[in-house]
C-alpha cells in the first residue's frame, strides 16, 4: 500500500492548511480534493453547488477521492508508490464508499475543533459555506446539528487532533507524534528511505 496520510474533520479544523504544512514537512505530494473538484468545474465549490446542487458536488467529490485514493502512479526515482498527504472536504468521509476507498489506502487523520471555534474561524466566509446555509438556521445551530449527524463517520479515524486551540505546526507535531506510536511503520518510511527520496523541506 503507498502510504497516504488523509485528513478528514468538520469544516474549518484546518485540514487543507496542515495537509499543505505536513506534505511540505514530509516532502510527500500533496491532493486536495476540493481545490480538484473546484479546478475540474472551473469555479469554486459553493458555485458549484449553487449552479447544480449538492448531488452534483457529491459525485464529483466520489471521483476525486476514487482517484486519489487509487495506488496512483510510482516514482520515477525510487520505484516505490508515491506517498501522499491528502485534504478531503468535511463531508467526503461521511459517504461509505469514500470511507472504504480512504481507509484502505492509508492512515485517515480526523482533524477536530470545538463548535464555538469553528464559528469564529468561518465567521467572515459563511456564504462559501453552502452545508451551513441551512433553511436560514443559525449558524452555530446548524454546526451543531451537523457535527451531531456526522460524528460516527469522524469518530472511524485512526487518529483524532483537537486543533482549538493549536497552531499549524503544533498540530502537525501531534500528528507525527500520533503517527509515531500507532504507525511506526510509516514513520520509518519517513525522510531518511528510499520513499522519500527527495527529502523533506524545512
Ligand atoms: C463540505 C465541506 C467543504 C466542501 C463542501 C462540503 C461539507 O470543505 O467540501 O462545502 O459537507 O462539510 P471544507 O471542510 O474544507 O470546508
Amino acid at each position: 500500500m503507498a502510504p497516504k496520510l488523509i485528513l478528514t474533520g468538520f469544516m474549518a479544523t484546518g485540514k487543507s492548511t496542515v495537509a499543505r504544512h505536513l506534505a511540505r514537512r514530509l516532502g510527500w505530494r500533496l491532493l486536495d480534493c476540493d481545490a480538484e473538484i473546484s479546478a475540474r468545474a472551473g469555479k469554486p465549490i459553493h458555485q458549484i453547488f449553487r449552479d447544480s446542487g449538492e448531488a452534483h458536488f457529491r459525485a464529483m467529490e466520489r471521483s476525486v477521492i476514487a482517484e486519489m485514493s487509487s495506488g496512483g502512479r510510482r516514482c520515477a526515482r525510487c520505484g516505490h508508490p508515491r506517498p501522499a498527504v491528502i485534504a478531503t472536504g468535511g463531508g467526503a468521509i461521511v459517504d461509505p464508499k469514500n470511507y472504504a476507498a480512504l481507509r484502505d489506502s492509508g492512515v485517515i487523520i480526523c482533524l477536530s475543533a470545538r463548535p464555538d471555534v469553528i464559528a469564529r474561524r468561518i465567521s467572515a466566509g459563511v456564504k462559501a459555506r453552502p452545508m451551513l446555509a441551512h433553511g436560514g438556521m443559525p449558524v452555530k445551530q446548524r454546526i451543531a446539528e451537523l457535527m451531531e449527524e456526522r460524528h460516527e463517520a469522524y469518530a472511524r479515524a485512526a487518529i483524532t487532533i483537537d486543533t482549538s486551540e493549536r497552531t499549524v505546526d503544533q498540530v502537525v507535531d501531534a500528528i507525527l507524534d500520533a503517527l509515531a506510536d500507532a504507525y511506526p511503520t510509516i514513520v520509518q518510511a519517513l525522510p531518511s528511505t528510499a520513499h522519500n527520496p527527495h527529502g523533506p523541506r524545512k
